[in-house]
């Protein structure tokens, strides 16, 4: 049976071990880490298959240069689901568990940079984006989901990432 529940420091070094399998690479563990020691963090969530931690989802405080009506914004990355344990939904339901966690703490709008074919089945928009500056090259990979209705409508702001993106 699979659970999903918040983060703790109990599950860092299982968290390592997932992000490291997903990836292949130990970037993204890498990443993960310095998002929390900088206290980026806005919401982190693991999906638990018995003992085992068999997915991850994170979440990132991400500002607007210039503000924009005071909107909230924050970053998706990364998510992963440890091999073994893919295609099973358990990428969908961190999504589908985490945004309304998210809208609670006041995020009004989520940006992510991924594959579109899979975010778009979230209700994420490569055109709700398109008007944000973005350090990433343009694209349908970049993507923008809004929690509260019109939030980032005509904004053209710049997108500032947590430090530890190192953009
Ligand atoms: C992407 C990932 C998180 C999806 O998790 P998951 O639990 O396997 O996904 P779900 O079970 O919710 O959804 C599975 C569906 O998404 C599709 N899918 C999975 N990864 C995809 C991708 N990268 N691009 C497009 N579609 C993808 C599958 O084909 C499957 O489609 P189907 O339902 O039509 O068969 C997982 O495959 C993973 O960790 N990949 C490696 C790390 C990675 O690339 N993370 C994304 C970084 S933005």
């Amino acid at each position: 049976m699979i659970s999903l529940r918040e983060w703790g420091p109990g599950d860092q070094h299982a968290t390592r071990r997932l992000l490291i399998r997903a990836f292949g690479q130990p970037d993204e563990a890498d990443l993960v880490e310095s998002l929390r020691a900088e206290g980026a963090v806005i919401l982190e969530l693991v999906a638990e298959a018995g003992q085992q931690v068999a997915g991850h989802i994170l979440y990132s405080v991400l500002s607007l240069e210039p503000v924009w009506e005071s909107v909230q914004l924050a970053a998706l990355a990364p998510l992963a689901v440890d091999p073994e344990f893919q295609r099973r939904g358990i990428g969908g339901a961190l999504i589908h568990m985490s945004l309304p966690m998210l809208a609670h703490t006041g995020v009004d709008a989520v940006i992510v940079l991924g594959d579109a074919a899979y975010y778009t089945r979230f209700g994420f928009s490569p055109e709700l984006a398109a008007t944000l500056h973005s350090p990433f090259p343009p694209g349908d990979h970049f993507m923008a989901l809004e929690l509260s209705p019109g939030s980032i409508e005509g904004c053209g702001s710049k997108l500032r990432y947590a430090r530890a993106f190192g953009l």
